[in-house]
């Protein structure tokens, strides 16, 4: 593994934060991180359970402004938009896993992963076509008309996977997005992940506390206490 410092701005990034800082009323979350991922790249952000991986993760998707410091997303800075023009920036071009609490929990699974086509205007019958490939590629092909509540975590990580993707997103936030699965699955889900930078030139940034996920990467960005700690390229 080879550690060197990585160019820290430049045009044509797909994720920029500059010296980023926030804290919850008087717990601080992040400190002066700066980070850039461009497209093609795969970041993995890691770093011990409140380190801030997932402020960091927010921040990046504009879900929360920072008290500190820039985050541009392709090239558009996040503070210069309002909450409306975020949510816009986000359902063309980021696809975003969350933790918890990411499908609408009173429409079916195949509707959930439509969703972000349906919002932009997608036919119906495509959309939910196009859902229908999403599922399959993730493994829940059969599940296509269950509710939310009769997932299992797994499912329901799976599920908020094939929504992020579908979409072909040029930027894909993860938030520790195998952690309920079993190891084969988590492969599975990962390539698919992955393919967004891979195959389709897109920035892919996964949050993740496990190793093995993280060697995926391009590159490590391991924070701790609120600070980029350490980056290492690995490819
Ligand atoms: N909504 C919140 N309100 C108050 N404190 C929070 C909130 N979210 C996170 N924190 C705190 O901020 C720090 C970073 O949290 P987080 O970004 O969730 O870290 P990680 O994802 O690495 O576990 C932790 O100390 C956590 O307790
Ligand atoms: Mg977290």
């Amino acid at each position: 593994m080879n550690s060197r410092p990585h160019e820290t701005t430049g045009p044509g990034a797909a994720l920029t934060l500059r010296a980023v800082s926030h804290a919850y009323s008087r717990t601080p979350a992040l400190r002066e991180v700066s980070l850039t991922v461009r497209p093609g790249e795969v970041v993995a952000v890691t770093g011990p359970s409140g380190c801030g991986k997932s402020t960091l993760l927010h921040v990046a998707a504009g879900l929360l402004v920072p008290q500190a410091g820039s985050a541009e997303l392709l090239g558009v800075d996040l503070a210069g938009l309002d909450e409306t023009a975020r949510a816009v920036l986000r359902r063309r071009d980021v696809g975003i896993v969350l933790q918890y609490g990411q499908l609408v929990p009173d429409m079916t699974l195949e509707d959930n992963v439509a969703l972000p086509l349906l919002l932009e205007g997608g036919e119906l019958a495509a959309s939910r076509t196009a859902a229908r490939d999403a599922l399959v590629r993730v493994g829940l092909e059969r599940a296509g008309q269950a509710v939310p509540e009769e997932l299992s975590g797994g499912q329901a990580q799976r599920a908020a996977i094939a929504r992020a993707l579908i979409t072909s997103p040029k930027v894909l936030l993860a938030d520790e997005p195998v952690a309920s699965l079993d190891a084969v699955a988590a492969q599975d889900a990962l390539e698919l992940m992955l393919s967004v930078a891979r195959r389709d030139g897109g920035a892919v940034v996964l949050v993740t506390h496990d190793n093995l996920v993280a060697a995926m990467a391009d590159r490590e960005v391991r924070l701790r206490d609120g600070r980029v700690d350490r980056e290492s390229v690995l490819r």
